[in-house]
């Protein structure tokens, strides 16, 4: 089987791959533009994208906004012309202002989810910028699609499916992931069927996307041949010279068994999946003890401040047993053992760090 190319309105990636955004500071500039240059879809993770500016201490949502825009230029420069988004999460402090932040900066798409970005749509206007909904569900894709076509007439330029092998949070209760595996496949075909009858209402193409444990050439085949347009690999990226994190960081990748990578407890409310470290040791010994106080309650790990990461409706520092944003800077900041260490459930097949080139060219033989 030939990959064909995945045309998004008036987008088209030689490759039917897109990396998946991955925040903090995992995908920024340098990877994603190496990856968009590759005939892939780059994307960048607006999550405290600005962690590394002067200025983010002191004004960590000012900042943010202001590399937006810093990172996408810089990742166009050596993009080659290839196509670049973000990653935006719904539950984003600000979302509407991140949005719109990443529609001037001229992204050419934006993907959404850890919610139903439900006003995506009035968000990006009519700016070019293609969008799609991360969706884990039929039922999900389906709420998001009537919404967006009840209150703003239009539909998805595509659409993400997120499985239960991804890394991150993941769209499905902890209790739900091993059913969640057993029938992904099945969620696959009846989205896709879904897709369809938007496809014809909107006399448009939808492509849907799938993410979650690809890994290769077969992987990518697999999907496609269940009728999919293309996938969205995340983890395999971090085993790159271009990855934007620290190579101490890739380090617990290289050093990881397949019985390293467990879910763990998040404040956003939703599993994560991530490399076993004290971290995610002091979690699992400490929240049962934690879920059984009243609230206020005494987080796990004390927090120093907050850095206005998740709407604070979603975020309540009285009900969180850590801060999700200083977990994640501590993974990128040299604090690997303290750090949350987000991976897929192939983290621990990442053997040697590669190139983007490379991973391009064994998935394009
Ligand atoms: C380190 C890491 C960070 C991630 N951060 C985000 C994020 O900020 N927002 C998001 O929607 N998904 C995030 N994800 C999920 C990925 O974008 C992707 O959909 C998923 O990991 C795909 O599965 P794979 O890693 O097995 O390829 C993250 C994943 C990883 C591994």
């Amino acid at each position: 089987m030939t990959l064909t190319e995945l045309k998004i309105g008036h987008l088209t990636a030689k490759i039917p791959v897109i990396q998946g955004g991955m925040g903090i500071g995992i995908s920024l500039n340098r990877l994603a533009g190496t990856v968009a240059a590759e005939g892939g879809i780059g994307i960048l993770s607006t999550a405290q994208i600005g962690y590394t500016e002067e200025g983010f201490q002191r004004a960590s949502v000012r900042t943010n906004l202001k590399a937006i825009k810093t990172q996408l230029d810089k990742a166009r420069s050596f993009a080659k012309g290839g196509i670049l988004g973000f990653n935006v999460m719904v539950a984003s402090f600000r979302y509407e202002d991140v949005v719109k932040a990443t529609v001037e900066a001229g992204a050419d798409v934006i993907i959404s989810g850890a919610g139903l970005p439900m006003n995506l749509p009035e968000l990006v206007g009519n700016a070019k910028t293609k969008i799609a909904p991360i969706v884990s569900s039929v039922k999900a894709a389906k709420i998001i699609l009537r919404n967006w076509a009840k209150k703003y007439n239009r539909t998805a330029d595509f659409v993400v499916i997120e499985g239960p092998k991804a890394g991150g949070h993941l769209g499905f209760k902890a209790n739900e992931i091993d059913a969640a595996i057993l029938g992904m496949d099945d969620e696959i075909v009846k989205i896709i069927a879904h897709v369809k009858t938007y496809e014809e209402q909107f006399d448009t193409k939808i492509p849907v996307i799938f993410a979650g444990g690809v890994w290769d050439r077969a992987d990518i085949e697999y999907y496609l041949n269940l009728g999919c347009s293309g996938v969205q690999m995340a983890t395999r990226f971090i085993g790159t010279e271009e990855c934007d994190a620290p190579d101490d960081f890739k380090a617990r990748f290289l050093n990881a068994t397949k019985d390293d990578i467990h879910l763990t407890t998040s404040p956003v409310g939703l599993p994560g999946r991530a490399i076993d470290n004290k971290f995610t040791e002091t979690i699992t010994k400490g929240v049962d003890a934690y879920k059984a106080q009243p609230a206020p309650k005494t987080p796990i790990i004390p927090i120093a401040r907050c850095l206005n990461c998740l709407q604070h409706k979603l975020c309540d520092r009285k009900t969180i047993p850590y801060c999700i944003s200083e977990a994640l800077l501590n993974s990128v900041e040299h604090n690997t053992d303290m750090g949350l260490i987000f991976s897929g459930t192939n983290g621990y097949r990442i053997n040697e760090i590669t190139t983007v080139k490379a991973i391009f060219d064994e998935l394009r033989a």
